[in-house]
């Protein structure tokens, strides 16, 4: 065992399928390195364990709440390494914003099992990591999909079917994403509940609008291949009018949309579980990007990140 494990993961933006991919529809999510986390666990001489992060100062024991599923995983790393009595220190230091459909809580499971097998020098493959990540993330979000996830552990864009397809891939297209936070909590188990009881009372147009997200995901992916940021643009105006009549925008949301398109984006959509949380732009360039975000902020947005599509220009958009 080392004195020290460090693991980094990254943010994610599902660019087309959040909540159809709960029921089997096909998705595409694309990591967000920029927005990135780092985990370091530093073991101590005496038996304390304690957790440091922005939100919360304490010992591993009194961890609860919506941190219920990262104590249930640190504590099942400790059993698995044979170390329930290891003293430490585990520290976070993170550009995710919390539930805020950016995939902090997967994002926070990777980087702390990366951490872990790295403090005791133990091999980690992504099925593995994946796999204690999901256990996480049933515990805070009900029956999650796993994209989330899938896409905090991805270098790539990814392609996503449940339980049957995860495909990295390439962009390669110009376009930028703006990432904006309507500073509203979104709450994934809320909402994911909420499609289900929608799903329940209203079986045949609640499964169409699943079907027409799906589909939606399908073209864009087409869309993506084809280098048409336009038509990319149309789907996710499309999605995000399917997510609005699922019940998941929340006025915050439709503000930041309706702004974004009036400034010129070429679409605009929630993303991640909405009631809350952020949307995303797709502008046609880096200043129209600048634009909108500039407009979103005057609009009420928290906070923004501008992302290129296409990862070769990863650093441009760094700013
Ligand atoms: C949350 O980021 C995405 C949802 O589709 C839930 C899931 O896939 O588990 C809303």
């Amino acid at each position: 065992m080392l004195n020290e494990g460090i693991g980094h993961s990254h943010a994610k933006a599902i660019l087309m399928g959040e909540h159809s991919v709960v029921y089997g529809e096909p998705a595409i999510a694309l990591p967000l390195k920029n927005i990135d986390m780092t985990v370091t666990i530093t073991v101590r001489s005496d038996q304390q364990q304690l957790i440091h992060s922005k939100y919360y100062e304490g010992t591993l024991r009194d961890l609860a709440g919506s941190y219920e599923g990262i104590r249930q995983l640190i504590m099942r790393l400790l059993t698995q390494f044979n170390a329930n009595d290891l003293g430490f220190d585990l520290r976070f230091a993170s550009k995710i914003p919390q539930e805020r459909g950016m995939g902090s809580s997967a994002a926070t499971s990777i980087a702390i099992i990366r951490a872990f097998y790295q403090l005791f020098e133990t091999k980690l493959d992504t099925k593995t990591l994946r796999h204690l990540a999901n256990i996480e993330e049933s515990i805070t979000h009900g029956s999650p999909s796993g994209i989330d996830a899938a896409t905090t552990s991805s270098s790539d864009p990814i392609f996503f079917i449940k339980n049957k397809e995860l495909t990295p891939f390439k962009i390669d297209i110009p376009g930028y994403l703006v990432i904006a936070d309507t500073g509203v909590m979104g709450q994934t188990g809320l909402a994911v509940s909420s499609v289900r009881r929608l799903f329940d009372e209203e079986p045949s147009s609640t499964r169409r609008l699943i079907s027409n997200l799906g589909q939606a995901a399908i073209e864009a992916k087409q869309a993506l291949q084809d280098g048409d940021v336009e038509q990319l643009g149309d789907l996710m105006n499309k999605a995000h009018g399917y997510l609005h009549a699922l019940g998941v925008s929340h006025p915050h949301l439709e503000t930041l949309v309706k702004t974004a398109l009036k400034n010129g984006a070429l679409g605009a959509k929630l993303t991640g579980s909405g009631i809350g949380g952020s949307i995303i732009a797709l502008a046609k360039d880096l200043h129209d990007a600048k634009r909108i975000a500039k407009a979103l902020i005057a609009a009420g947005a928290k906070e923004y990140w501008i992302s290129p599509l296409s990862a070769d220009s990863q650093a441009e958009a760094t700013e």
